[in-house]
């Protein structure tokens, strides 16, 4: 058994999302497409004697059994009868609570990780979809489309080399909330879908950026108005497409050039936002 080991996790951002209907469960039937950015957290495992030990550097990240590594490690055992206890140290890069995934990512690379500690094969997907609707996403990571519960996954051809800037105000959005508040389309937006499988299947940067669609905009930019405003400015600033991640507030934007990228987020440092400068990635979690 390996001793410890060091996982990269990758956020991710919603290229598309769109929201068909309500199961009688209180999820609801989703259609997105899914894209891991290099922003990354670190997760280190480390097997112990027995039982969880979560620690992590930053504030608000929750190291009791909420925290979804918790829920990653439960599964884990359930299903293998892993008999060791396990630490699991996380160091933060991607903001928590921003719409970019980090704590289902996290889980993801809990359960890879474990998988590679305890050296059989496990089919992690349905372990995956217990702990989360975002974890199962995270196992494989780049560009997929989702569907269902966002569980569904079908793998896409990955986003053309671009530049990827994430602005992150300091507000907090409640999923639960945004789903309960979002009125059911009559019509689902197909257009922009199959703007961004255009231009994923001709490597066409500009077409997926006119794709980027969120059908959660109209109810968080309601609320925080703020949000609609950053996002008209970003665009001035000469973004190919602007859009809210998940159920935001982190707001996407793509660059062909690495020069306007750069200057956007330094624009954003210096209006107190915090802004991440990232490139698409080609994985969920990369075990290192
Ligand atoms: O699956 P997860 O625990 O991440 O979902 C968190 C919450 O987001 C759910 O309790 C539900 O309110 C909402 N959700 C939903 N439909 C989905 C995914 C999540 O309503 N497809």
């Amino acid at each position: 058994m390996t001793d410890s080991l060091r996982i990269k996790t990758f956020a991710k951002v919603n290229l598309y999302l769109e929201i068909l209907g309500r199961r009688s469960n209180g999820y609801h039937e989703i259609e997105s497409v899914m894209q891991s950015v290099t922003l990354a957290d670190e997760v280190e495992l480390e097997p112990r004697v027995s039982g969880l030990e979560v620690t992590c550097d930053a504030a608000g990240v929750p190291t009791d059994e909420t925290n979804l590594v918790a829920k990653a490690w439960e599964q884990f055992r359930l299903v293998t009868g892993w008999p060791d206890g396990l630490r699991v140290r996380i160091l933060k890069k991607i903001p928590v609570a921003a719409g970019l995934g980090g704590g289902s990512a996290n889980a993801a690379g809990v359960l890879a990780g474990l998988a590679r500690m305890w050296g059989k094969r496990v089919d992690l997907a349905p372990l995956a979809d217990e702990i989360g609707s975002d974890v199962p996403f995270f196992l494989k990571g780049g560009t997929q489309r989702a569907r269902g519960r966002g569980t569904e996954l079908t793998v896409l051809q990955p986003v053309p080399d671009c530049w990827v800037v994430l602005a992150c105000p300091e507000l907090c959005v409640s999923t639960p909330w945004a789903y309960s508040r979002v009125k059911l389309p009559l019509t689902r937006e197909r257009d922009f879908l199959t703007m961004i499988e255009s231009g994923l299947s001709h490597g066409d940067v500009s077409a997926v950026a006119r794709g980027l669609y969120n059908r959660f905009e109209s109810v968080v930019f309601g609320a925080y108005p703020a949000l609609c405003s950053l996002k008209a400015e970003i665009f001035g600033r000469g973004a190919l497409g602007v859009i809210l991640s998940g159920s935001g507030p982190t707001l996407l934007s793509i660059f062909d050039g690495h020069e306007s990228a750069s200057a956007l987020a330094a624009w954003l440092t210096e209006q107190g936002y915090r802004s991440y400068l990232a490139k698409p990635a080609r994985h969920g979690v990369e075990i290192q």
